[in-house]
């Protein structure tokens, strides 16, 4: 199971990377514009300072809804840097711009997915990574988690090589729904992921181990 970060702060990022299980970030342009980045250029080496923090896959969004203006984009933003993967939208445009850029060996992130039928046509064109949204699924009371197992199970019966990332992950129960349901890659906040480690007998065995040790070394 891989974690990625889905934030553009590079505080958080620098922070998740120092914690030493970092694979890799996800932005998209919400998140971008959270961090007040704006302009093409300003937006580009965005992404080049994020993959100079992490060792890991970079998720960069295009903007373009048209193929031709995918492509170009996702071009672009696959020559900033060999860790950038091209996120694009699950639209017709969207699945021809995933065939088109695979066959150029870049690799994509087909975003946007709330359907196994959607999964299905980004693997076939040849994405890297699909991103069922869950938390989006789970705020309209349908189960993104279930999603996430149908997707797996579809992957793994046919031996796609399309990895499941797990996004719109909210809390830290997701994360572990997700890895019992077979996603390969979760993109979460922070707070999410340092959650998992959270667990009142850590805390209270510690508090014991240190009270016996001063019991008799002060
Ligand atoms: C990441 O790839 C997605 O864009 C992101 O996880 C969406 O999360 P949200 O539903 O919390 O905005």
């Amino acid at each position: 199971m891989k974690f990625f970060i889905d934030t553009a702060n590079l505080d958080q990022i620098k922070e998740a990377q120092d914690l030493g299980v970092l694979d890799g970030v996800t932005t998209n342009p919400s998140l971008m514009a959270k961090e007040g980045i704006k302009g093409a250029e300003n937006i580009k080496q965005h992404y080049v300072d994020i993959c100079n923090i992490v060792d890991g896959d970079v998720s960069a969004e295009v903007i373009a809804t048209d193929y031709e203006g995918m492509i170009k984009e996702g071009e672009e933003l696959a020559a900033l840097h060999p860790q950038i993967v091209v996120k694009v939208p699950c639209t017709k445009a969207g699945i021809k711009a995933v065939k088109y850029l695979s066959s150029k060996n870049i690799r994509t992130n087909c975003t946007l997915i709330f359907s196994s039928g959607q999964a299905l046509l980004a693997a076939k064109a040849g994405a890297t990574y699909v991103s069922p949204f869950v938390g989006r699924l789970d705020d309209i009371g349908t189960d993104g988690v279930d999603l996430i197992a149908q997707i797996a199970d579809m992957f793994n019966y046919y031996s796609f090589e399309t990895e499941v990332l797990a996004a719109s992950i909210r809390h830290t129960m997701h994360i572990l729904q997700c890895v019992e349901a077979g996603a390969d890659v979760a993109t979460c906040p922070l707070s999410a992921i340092t959650g998992l480690l959270n667990h009142p007998l850590t805390d209270k065995g510690l508090e014991q181990f240190l009270a016996d040790y001063n019991k008799l070394n002060s």
